[in-house]
């Protein structure tokens, strides 16, 4: 199988006032398609800034992040941002929906920038609300929702325009214990369906249990 992402010899260092902060050490990892992959690792270990790295929303010091064989480095900001757009989706910790927007809002918002009409992008949002069990929630707005039924409404957002990769930075780390699992077990179901690639961060043992295959992170290095 092809591996989806590449992450290759990668270190990023963070200023930090006067000081400098190692946040990757020479990190290599490569994912393949339709893995179901765990970064685990305590905080602070690197997990967020490796994440952010494959995800194109942060820049390696050094190194070279490949996603579908294609270095992004020789990228232009448009091309990163259109690439951000079509392969990778994000889902955070504290979900990060826009406390304005109803759940289907939320979810519509990144194929506002594709050339669809509304009935269809409606049709479909609805049709990623049901897949993740807030199909009834579709007029709510976050802060009338649970935190369980936030972070599905946030899948569903990171779903909608189809990604080969999600990238998912410790969604449970916010839930309790039971509704996490009920996350993971989403995502899992998804991950099988539709053969999307996941790579989460976690720092419970339990979460890690879950993944296909688990790389631990500590102090930047990967090991
Ligand atoms: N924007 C930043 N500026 C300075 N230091 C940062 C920044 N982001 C992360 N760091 C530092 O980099 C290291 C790794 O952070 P992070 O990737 O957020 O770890 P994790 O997600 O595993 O908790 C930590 O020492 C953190 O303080
Ligand atoms: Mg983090």
């Amino acid at each position: 199988m092809a591996a989806v992402v590449e992450v290759r010899g990668v270190s990023k260092e963070y200023a930090l006032g006067e000081q400098r902060v190692q946040a990757l050490r020479e990190t290599s990892l490569d994912v393949e398609e339709g893995e179901f992959l765990a970064i685990a690792g305590p905080s602070g270990s690197g997990k967020s800034t490796l994440l952010n790295l494959i995800g194109c929303i942060d820049s390696p010091s050094t190194g070279h992040i490949l996603i579908d064989g294609e270095d992004v480095a020789g990228k232009t900001p448009d091309e990163l941002a259109d690439l951000r757009a079509r392969k990778i989706g994000f889902v955070f910790q504290t979900f990060n929906l826009l406390p304005v927007l109803s759940a289907a809002e939320n979810v519509e918002y990144p194929l506002l920038q594709f050339r669809f009409d509304k009935a269809r992008r409606r049709a479909r949002v609805q049709r990623y609300l049901e897949l993740v069990g807030v199909g009834d929630y579709a007029t709510h707005r976050p802060n009338q929702l649970s935190g369980g039924q936030r972070q599905r409404v946030a899948i569903a957002r990171a779903l909608i325009a189809r990604p080969a990769i999600v990238l998912a930075d410790e969604p449970t780390a916010n839930l309790d214990h039971k509704t996490g699992t009920s996350i993971l077990e989403l995502m899992h179901a998804i991950n099988r369906e539709k053969g999307t690639t996941f790579i989460f961060s976690t720092h419970d043992p339990k979460v890690m249990e879950m993944a296909d295959r688990v790389v631990q992170i500590e102090d930047g290095m990967l090991c």
